[in-house]
């Protein structure tokens, strides 16, 4: 795991917007995987001011993201879709069509999620996939719990997340119990993986993630199996790990070290 500590929240989203939008320049038709919640958002604001101000090409790129609730359906503010119209697809020059969140209304939830894991497979897997976590250690939906190998499917959202997402529904009852997600299973699958955390709220969870054991009790551990996987941090967020000290000596040592790519 490499870990990429940034003085605070503009300078990781700056980070992790870098390393996206290499994905995008090396590999004009990337396949990237997407996040909501309001930790990306930042990344997402440096997206659009790179395909602004410099020209970063989303014209060739599919997206899938990583969750939706169940019931909303796009129009609905709340929902996954939504949040990402407003938040970025509605400024760059992403193919609409190209774009693909996880089914929140089906006749068939079970059919629905076998067609979205299909249709990751189909674009030739993810390239680059962004997660946030949640102060239960969960990345996408995968609450405490969740296997593993665990692949895109209905869960129930524990009651710590619907208390977290709240503050994004008029009251807490308004927030759906359920989702749909992709596993961690597929989630390990794509072929980098780059998580964001910001702020002492998710210390615990980040501690947790990079140096607890692997385990489905805190989804986001699975990073750990992952051989590239990148945890862009502000100085917040870190002050839980017990190897910080170390984190931030390779960092400074970075620029003299061997290359390796
Ligand atoms: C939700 C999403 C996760 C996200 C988490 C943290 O539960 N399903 O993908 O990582 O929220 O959100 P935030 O970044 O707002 O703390």
């Amino acid at each position: 795991m490499q870990v990429v500590i940034s003085a605070d929240y503009e300078e990781m989203s700056k980070a992790a917007a870098g390393v996206m939008a290499k994905v995008v320049r090396d590999k004009p038709t990337a396949v990237l995987g997407l996040a909501t919640g309001s930790t990306p958002l930042g990344m997402y604001k440096e997206l659009i001011r790179l395909h602004r101000e410099e020209g970063l090409d989303f014209s060739g790129v599919t997206t899938f993201n990583l969750d939706e609730y169940v019931g909303l359906d796009g129009s609905h503010e709340q929902s996954y879709r939504y949040f990402m119209t407003e938040n970025l697809f509605k400024d760059i020059n992403v193919n609409i069509d190209s774009t693909n969140v996880p089914p929140g209304i089906s006749d068939d939830f079970k059919a629905s999620c076998a067609a979205y894991e299909e249709k990751i497979r189909d674009a030739g897997g993810i390239d680059v996939q962004v997660l946030g976590i949640g102060s239960d250690g969960h990345i996408a939906f995968n609450e405490p719990s969740s296997s593993l190998a665990s692949r895109t499917r209905l869960k129930t959202l524990t009651q710590q997340t619907i208390d977290d997402n709240a503050r994004f529904f008029e009251t807490p009852e308004d927030v759906p119990v359920y989702c749909v997600t992709m596993g961690v299973g597929t989630i390990l699958e794509a072929k980098k993986l780059i998580l964001l955390a910001s702020g002492a709220g998710k210390a615990d969870a980040v501690a947790d993630a990079v140096e607890g054991p692997v385990s489905s009790m805190c989804t986001a551990s699975a990073l750990q199996l992952h051989p590239d996987s990148i945890i862009c941090l502000d100085t917040a967020a870190m002050g839980k790990l017990q190897m910080r000290e170390y984190y931030q000596w390779v960092q400074d040592k970075r620029p003299g070290a061997p290359r390796w790519d």
